[in-house]
């Protein structure tokens, strides 16, 4: 497999915002006639006929068909046969006009891979046999290979066949998410032992980081090599470290793997909840965008990141319970205030909630649409 960092040919990689150029490494195999639309375009700042929206967990419990798709299979093995994978990343797109599709799978998916014991149990989230606490425990997780992961592989391959221009959205967990999965053995509202380790043992911390960095970038270039048109970094706990710890103890670590991921000229988001004191450093990694939650509005997070970057969000999902005229009002708001930035995609500010009604899922893609054309002159 050739490595995209280290070009045999000893060319410089191409840069990272380099729309309509030709495959990269380790891409060549893939079609080069896709064209690059709203969501790919807005990711690198250019204009758009529309503002692209995509919605994080739009594959999920909100839909009746996934409910019925997934049956009895348990989470991690749903993750793990490529058909199911097809069908539900494809599943919103039968639903709702958005311009990019995510890949079925869960940030725990290539821990799992790497032999590490753990499970999804259905309304806590990822729970690990035994936590990690220890050098000895660092040193058992090994690297990701792309032989641990064929159905990804698979699934991206399919889904990037029948999705034609629609781009798939690949992801990997972000290293203070799943350090603290696996430092605290599940989820965790104050992560007391991750921050004991990060700010006691220095050293393992690291240690323990830069190998969760390296399995993110193993899985991201796995779903990228197969087709997958932008990559997103969920580092969703992250919100609860003040800047200066994590520019000490997180932002080696996710500027790694940004880094690592630039030679494919990908869009790279980075996305956390409660990181509005972060987002500025979380452009500063190397993300091509930054993802915000509903409690910073979009012109706000302009001014907190530096110039150069587009931003993704950020209605607040709950906003979807009420009556839609309440929703519809609220996703203008985000609109307009989203065209102060040099690019924008609208998302939700985090997952939408499992009662979210469809519906309105449908409506406001097509609301985002039609008012943002309009802004873009094309109506
Ligand atoms: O549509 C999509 O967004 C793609 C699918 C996706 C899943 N997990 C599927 C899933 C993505 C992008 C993830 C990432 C993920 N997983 C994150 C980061 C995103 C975020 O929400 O901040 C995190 C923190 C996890 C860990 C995790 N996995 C949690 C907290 C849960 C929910 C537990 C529950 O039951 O409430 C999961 C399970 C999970 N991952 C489900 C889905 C659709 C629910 C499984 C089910 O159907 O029971």
């Amino acid at each position: 497999m050739p490595d995209v960092e280290n070009p045999q040919n000893g060319a410089a990689p191409r840069p990272a915002a380099a729309p309509g150029g030709t495959p990269d490494n380790g891409r060549a195999h893939l079609p080069a006639a896709r064209r690059d639309g709203p969501f790919l375009n807005a990711c690198r700042r250019l204009p758009v006929p529309h503002t692209p929206v995509w919605f994080m967990r739009q594959a999920g419990r909100s839909l009746p068909e996934y409910r019925e798709a997934r049956g009895t299979v348990p989470m991690l093995e749903a993750c793990a046969i490529p058909d199911l994978i097809v069908e539900i990343t494809m599943q919103p797109l039968r639903r709702y006009a958005v311009d990019a599709a995510i890949f079925f799978s869960d940030i725990v998916v290539p821990l799992k891979a790497i032999g590490v014991d753990l499970d999804i149990k259905p309304g806590v989230g990822p729970v690990i046999a035994e936590p990690i606490r220890d050098a000895a425990a660092v040193g058992r997780l090994r690297p990701l290979w792309p032989d641990d992961v064929p159905y990804v592989t698979e699934a991206v391959r399919s889904l990037e066949a029948e999705l034609g221009d629609i781009p798939l959205i690949g992801f990997a967990g972000g290293p203070f998410t799943l350090a603290s999965y696996l430092i605290e053995g599940g989820p965790s509202k104050n992560h007391e032992r991750t921050k004991a380790m990060m700010y006691g043992e220095p050293e393992l911390w690291a240690r323990l980081l830069d190998r969760l960095a390296d399995i993110a970038i193993a899985y991201l270039k796995v779903q990228v090599e197969a087709g997958a048109r932008a990559i997103q970094l969920f580092d969703s706990w992250v919100g609860g470290v003040a800047p200066a710890d994590y520019r000490r103890s997180v932002l080696p670590h996710s500027t790694k793997i940004f880094s690592a991921l630039e030679a494919y000229g990908v869009p790279r988001i980075h996305f956390g909840v409660g990181t509005g004191e972060l987002l500025g450093l979380m452009g500063e990694a190397g993300a091509d965008v930054v993802g915000v939650d509903w409690r910073v509005p979009l012109d706000e997070a302009v001014r907190r990141v530096d110039a150069g970057k587009a931003l993704q969000g950020n209605l607040d999902p709950a906003v979807l319970l009420a009556p839609w005229e309440i929703a519809a009002e609220r996703a203008r708001e985000v609109l307009a205030q989203g065209r102060t930035a040099e690019g924008h995609v609208f998302n939700l500010g985090h997952g939408v909630l499992p009662s979210t009604d469809p519906g309105a899922l449908a409506r406001l893609a097509d609301l985002v649409h039609e008012e943002s054309a309009v802004h873009a002159g094309t109506r």
